[in-house]
């Protein structure tokens, strides 16, 4: 979460500069990484402040109200240094926040040129030649995910060995809280030829892991591609078997999923498909059954545990993550107890954990029994000691591992690299600065609630 490092070059000479900030989740990063790929050809370059751009994008999220509120008052930050610049900056806004508040935002805040929603940013291009004329739309917020697919870049341009590929957007879920549905409008899986083929075009560029992401990835499903005997309709498992016969991919993960879509051939996959790390990120948001259900979730506490007895039986080292929202309307002291007993019960590597957030137009910020901010509070800090308890124990779990590394950055100390291992443990080495954009053999000494601390087993690189 928070914003994207920008790469630090500067633009070549007559090269227009180009700032995106990016906040929320997965599909917020790779979108952002998209606009950049869109606007290359008009001579747009990433530059590392917004004072030094031309053209500002703020990819904005709308799944609670801070994340919203943080967009205006970046607006009101940008708009004094558009002036500063003598008008010659643009600005636009991306995102949820975008497609959902579209015209207010322009209302809101004349100093914003465009607004471009998800499904729309491949005309990003049109709106600028648009803007330059001074005639036409400044907002552009339509939903044909499919349109966006086809009209992106074949081409994509890497920084890392770690890459997201979007292979399925929106929902049709219609969690009570949640915005996403319609943000992102209706469920759409991208189809299996143009998914390989990026995955191609990535691994061609040295990409050693692929992150397959979309709001309910496991959702994911489309028609088999002519070469397949069996023919008929593959699932996510299917998709992940074929990516990960593409050479040069070492590591794939998916994210995020939904408990009602975990099929069994994609739990299978966990227990056969050698590059499919071992981490599961599978939201459950509560674990009172009564809670669940004004959720709308649409299964129980007890058929969430019975999917990670599944996975954790072809899998037992899986890593598990997961979201939970404290806070619900109605939730009791012995709903927030269940969840506290559902936590106790999975054991979790890893979680995120969000005080409600009522979020206009959803059915559950129309429901009754409101908790007050305060019970919020006291239920979010009980609830986070737990997870970071656990973080801990499954972090000092490793102690004393050999685990192969995926080194993605610097650190900030002379020679230090920083990566992360097959569970997603953040892991620093001291003397590796050869390692960057490779995995290697690491001897796990240390561990913290969020990170490890390694050892080189020897200075080369196994992938
Ligand atoms: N309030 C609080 N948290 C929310 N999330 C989604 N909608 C809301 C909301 N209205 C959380 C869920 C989801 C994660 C991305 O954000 O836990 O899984
Ligand atoms: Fe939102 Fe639920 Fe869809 Fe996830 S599954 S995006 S929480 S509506």
């Amino acid at each position: 979460m928070g914003s994207t490092p920008q790469k630090p070059n500067t633009p070549k000479p007559g090269a227009k500069g180009l700032y995106i900030k990016t906040y929320g989740c997965q599909m917020n990063v790779y979108d952002s990484e998209r606009m950049r790929d869109v606007l290359a050809p008009l001579g747009y370059a990433p530059v590392e402040t917004p004072e030094a751009a031309d053209l500002v994008v703020l990819n904005t999220c709308h799944i609670r109200e801070k994340a919203t509120e943080k967009v205006f008052s970046e607006l009101g930050r940008l708009k004094d240094m558009k002036e500063d610049s003598g008008g010659i900056m643009r600005i636009a806004v991306a995102g949820c926040v975008a497609q959902a508040e579209g015209e207010e935002i322009m209302r809101r805040q004349p100093a914003v040129d465009m607004v471009v929603g998800p499904q729309s940013y491949h005309r990003l291009p049109e709106m600028i030649a648009r803007l330059s004329r001074k005639t036409g739309d400044a907002l552009e917020i339509d939903f044909a995910a499919e349109e966006k697919f086809d009209a992106l870049p074949k081409t994509r341009d890497v920084s890392g060995p770690s890459a997201f590929l979007s292979v399925q957007e929106g929902c049709d879920k219609f969690c009570t809280f949640c915005v996403v549905p319609y943000t992102r409008g209706a469920e759409y899986s991208r189809g299996v030829d143009a998914i390989v083929a990026e995955a191609r075009e990535l691994a061609r560029k040295g990409v050693r892991e692929i992150v397959l992401i979309g709001q309910n990835v496991n959702a994911w499903h489309g028609a088999a591609p002519a070469h397949d005997p069996k023919g008929g309709e593959w699932g996510l498992g299917d998709l992940i078997r074929h990516v990960a016969r593409i050479g040069g991919v070492e590591r794939i993960r998916y994210m995020t999923s939904h408990p009602r879509d975990m099929a069994e051939d994609l739990i299978q996959a966990h227990g056969d498909v050698e590059q499919l790390a071992p981490f599961l990120h599978l939201p459950v948001q509560a674990g009172s059954d009564r809670i669940l259900k004004a959720m709308n979730r649409q299964h129980t506490a007890e058929d969430y545990l019975r999917i990670i007895d599944r996975v954790r039986a072809v899998r037992p080292d899986i890593a598990l993550a997961s979201d939970f929202i404290v806070g619900f309307p109605g939730e009791s002291d012995k709903d927030f107890e269940d969840t506290l007993s559902l936590v106790k019960a999975a054991g979790y590597a890893q979680a995120y954990a969000f005080k409600y957030s009522p979020r206009p137009g959803t059915p559950a910020s129309g429901m009754h029994l409101q908790v007050e901010e305060a019970v919020k509070e006291e239920r979010l800090a009980r609830l986070l000691s737990l997870i970071n308890e656990q973080a801990q124990a499954f972090n000092t779990a490793t102690i004393g591992r050999k685990l192969p590394v995926l080194f993605t950055r610097k650190g900030k100390r002379d020679g230090q690299v920083l990566g992360y291992s097959p569970y997603m443990q953040s892991v620093h080495v001291e003397h590796g600065a050869h390692l960057a954009n490779q995995i290697a053999e690491v001897d796990i000494i240390d561990a913290t609630m969020t990170s490890l601390t390694g050892r080189l087993v020897n200075a080369e690189v196994i992938a």
